[in-house]
């Protein structure tokens, strides 16, 4: 997985590492950073909980920055007045597959001697001014969890243009906690699990899926209380096992495959909404999207998942809060809840449409359907969203 990681980016395999998850991989970038208690790293109020806590398991502040409603990213105009002498690093995250504008953030960056990783987590594959997503900051990250551009279940990478990152990095790896034999038996069952199931059993699997991780019954996303509290999981710095290398090395060659599709499906997407006079998420010049997910704005988010969950439609729910999936005790992660009023607004109106592999002509079809029987109930833009609530 390495040599083929090493291969797509163009760089030397020590310019790679490999971990059980992404949010590992970031811990690992901030460490080799050498973050420490009272630095502040800038990231964007509209992302995973799981990118706050390694931040916070370092002692570090994490400073959110609102998003600007067009790209779902940072807004850039907002970055400058979050800077202090603390400031260490920008997170610029790739969310849903759409990329920020890179050489903005670098920007700023430069101008204040800042380190920029790219949480490229849903951008592997996309690229920015012909440059693929990962290689434009000096260190990047990626995750292949279940919903990712490629899957090895759960598990991540980062890659290091900088060299002395990338051999602090290697030097980590070799440090990592190894994956046991019951490690190893869960990520095979799983994936093999996971390729069986249609879209059509998409509802009843994610219920069961979800409530046997969120139980610790089974090897979930998220283990414990990690969504409750930023206290670092015991065995938290743990190293890829050889079952997520094997499906890995097989499944990145697919890659291109996969993402060729999802930009397919978004382009029906694109199709059905301008029909139906709703705006498209934004394209820009500079950045090949790869729609890991496909926003839309809904006036009652609860209702349209009733519906969805009624007629079998996959439908996603990220990022339902500023810091997903948490939705109350804000302050326990640190975020100031209101004071980016964008992003806790987008928050409560947001869904996504699926792009993967699973979504076949039929299930697109049944989408289709779906949005075409209750186009009422979606905004038509963020304006029109601001403006009725
Ligand atoms: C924006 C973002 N960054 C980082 C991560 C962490 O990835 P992982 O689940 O592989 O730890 C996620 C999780 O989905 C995410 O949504």
């Amino acid at each position: 997985m390495r040599q083929e990681l090493a291969q797509y980016f163009s760089v030397d395999p020590t310019q790679i590492t490999l971990y059980w998850k992404g949010r590992v991989a970031l811990y690992a970038i901030l460490k080799a950073l050498d973050i420490k208690a009272g630095d502040e790293i800038i990231l964007p109020a509209f992302t995973c909980v799981v990118v706050v806590n390694p931040i916070l398991y370092l002692g570090a502040k994490p400073v959110f920055v609102d998003i600007d409603p067009k790209t779902h990213n940072m807004d850039i105009e907002k970055i400058g007045s979050k800077i202090t002498p603390n400031t260490r690093v920008i997170l610029a995250q790739n969310t849903f597959g759409l990329s920020p504008d890179l050489d903005e953030i670098l920007k700023i960056a430069d101008q204040y001697n800042l380190t920029v990783i790219e949480d490229c987590t849903h951008g592997f594959g996309g690229s920015y001014k012909g440059i693929p997503n990962g290689m434009i900051a000096d260190v990047s990250f990626f995750s292949t969890q279940w919903n990712k551009p490629f899957s090895t279940v759960i598990g991540g990478f980062a890659v290091s243009k900088n060299s002395d990152l990338a051999r602090k990095l290697t030097e980590y790896e070799a440090e990592l906690i190894r994956p046991g034999l019951k490690d190893e038996l869960t990520i095979k069952t799983l994936f093999f699990t996971r390729k069986r199931i249609s879209s059509k059993l998409y509802w009843p699997a994610i219920e069961l899926y979800r409530w046997l991780s969120k139980n610790n019954l089974i090897l979930g996303s998220s283990q414990g209380d990690e969504l409750q509290k930023p206290a670092m999981p015991a065995s938290f710095f743990k190293g890829i096992s050889r079952s997520q290398i094997a499906i890995g090395t097989r499944e990145v060659e697919k890659v291109t495959e996969y993402i060729d599709h999802r930009k397919s499906i978004a382009m029906e997407f694109d199709r059905l909404l301008l029909d139906l006079q709703i705006e498209p998420p934004f394209q820009p010049d500079y950045a090949e999207h790869t729609f890991l997910k496909y926003p839309l704005l809904v006036k009652n988010r609860e209702e349209f998942f009733n519906l969805a969950h009624k007629d079998k439609i996959e439908l996603g729910d990220w990022f339902l809060s500023p810091i997903h999936p948490v939705i109350s005790d804000y302050d326990r992660f640190n975020y100031p809840y209101g004071e980016n009023p964008i992003a806790e607004k987008i928050s409560q109106h947001i869904i996504n449409l699926p792009t993967n592999f699973h979504v076949n002509d039929e299930q697109l079809s049944e989408i289709i359907q779906f949005i075409m029987r209750n186009r009422d109930g979606i905004y038509h833009s963020y304006n029109e969203m601001v403006k009725s609530c």
